[in-house]
């Protein structure tokens, strides 16, 4: 049987404070920089998720220990015997198809029906720069296999503006016999390299990164909250004028941040403070509040800067005054649901206008949603994006295939419907 949850929509103009779970990017790097260091680290406000799960389990099987928020590193990698299970996780990954690549042997990562119909080949080159074999199924999908590689420097250029083929480089070449420089587009999430930097394992201007090799140390880890998942609270507030949402200690990476500026193109009252940083990384605190809401359209260098909010912006498009366009984002279709469809097919089943694109979707804004039942798709971002929609929804709506969002928030629904009763 599917499970569904079922949203009615919030009374009014809620006033509310949220505790916003670990972000999911840091909590894969934090894990993997822990596994490859020299020293124990301490790891607070890991993400809660099935995501950050699937890479904790996988290299505490490679011999990463863990004692509460203590990670022992692994000193010799120990062979899992069989294939190692990423879940619905591309991030685990793609970051282990470059963490692992040193290992001495040969691993097989898997994933899930969606997973495993993701791109992995945008890897292979990258890596095979380094001397690291990648293979892949035929498609160039996983199953892929890692490891037993002699990593030597290398200089790549890359054309997709992906964070996660980055990392994989450069986790791969911090192993490698000299140094190496990745560049490509801009307007991806830095973690990895600003902690590069900050360790003195790499220097970067944005773009270009030069890794010199040698041992990650052991640190401390205290992870902020995540701005992809503060973004469906930041919505539901955008939604309703006057409602308004705080959320402290979230990461404000300036690649994290393209969905705080469409929000405020969109008309809301947004307000970003840095309060500090981990290890170069800005975190900070946001409040959003509610407006009268226009039209955007989205496209270059935004697309990769608000790459997993995407669906939201279809949220707030429908819901304003206009036709919001997102284009450039054929990215869109390679993520956990081909989202150009997903997207739209989630707003049209709530009684809006939308249309998946070539390299995007329109959303016409009508003013207002009907409500209805959302096909989550296997998506974790369909299903939070559809229960966000119910804010100021005329009618309940019910997101088939809910307990999705598990991925990354799997208390979600509570903490929003907590939300909207606040006052
Ligand atoms: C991520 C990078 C992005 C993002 C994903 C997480 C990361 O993917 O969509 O949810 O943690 O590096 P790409 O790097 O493939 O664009």
């Amino acid at each position: 049987m599917v499970e569904t949850r079922t949203l009615e929509p919030a009374s009014g103009p809620f006033q509310a404070g949220v505790h916003i779970p670990g972000d999911k990017s840091l909590s894969h790097r934090a894990l993997v920089f822990a596994a490859l260091a020299d020293d124990e680290s301490e790891i607070t406000g890991l993400a809660p998720g099935r995501d950050v799960a699937a890479t904790c389990s996988a290299l505490e099987r490679l011999g990463l220990r863990r004692d509460g928020y203590r990670f022992v590193p692994v000193e010799v990698p120990a062979d899992p015997g069989g294939p190692i299970d990423c879940g619905n996780s591309g991030t685990t990954m793609r970051l282990l198809s470059g963490g692992l690549a040193g290992a001495p042997f040969r691993v097989t990562l898997t994933g899930d029906e969606s997973l495993s119909s993701r791109p992995m080949g945008r890897l292979v080159r990258p890596l095979g720069a380094l001397g690291v074999e990648v293979s892949l199924s035929e498609g160039g999908t996983a199953p892929i296999v890692t490891g037993d590689a002699d990593i030597h420097a290398a200089d790549v250029v890359i054309d997709v503006a992906s964070a996660q083929v980055r990392s994989a480089f450069e986790l791969a070449a911090v192993q490698a016999d000299g140094a190496s420089t990745i560049d490509g587009p801009g307007g991806f999430r830095d973690h990895t390299e600003r902690w590069l930097v900050a360790f003195g394992l790499a220097e970067s201007d944005g773009t270009r990164t030069r890794i010199t090799p040698g041992p990650i140390p052991g640190a401390q880890y205290k992870l902020p909250g995540d701005p992809s998942s503060a973004a469906y609270v930041w919505t539901s507030a955008a939604l309703i004028p006057g409602a308004r949402v705080v959320t402290p200690d979230v990461s404000l990476n300036p690649g994290r941040l393209g969905f705080l500026g469409i929000l405020e193109a969109m008309g809301a009252e947004v307000h970003g403070e840095v309060t500090g940083s981990l290890h170069g990384d800005p975190v900070g605190t946001v409040s959003v509040t509610g407006a009268h809401l226009g039209s955007v359209e989205v496209s270059g260098d935004t697309v990769a800067a608000a790459i997993d909010e995407l669906p939201l912006v279809a949220v707030l498009g429908a819901y304003g005054e206009g036709v919001t366009i997102v284009r450039d984002a054929a990215e869109l279709k390679v993520k956990e649901s081909d989202r150009t469809r997903s997207t739209a097919a989630m707003i049209r089943s709530l009684g809006g206008g939308a249309e998946a694109t070539e390299d995007g979707f329109e959303v016409l804004g009508a003013g207002f949603l009907d409500g209805g039942s959302v096909d989550a798709a296997g998506d974790h971002r369909i299903a939070m994006a559809g229960a966000v929609a119910a804010t100021a929804a005329q009618g309940a709506v019910t997101i088939i295939g809910a307990s999705i969002a598990g991925v990354s928030w799997p208390s979600f629904y509570e903490t929003l419907e907590a939300m909207w009763s606040s006052q």
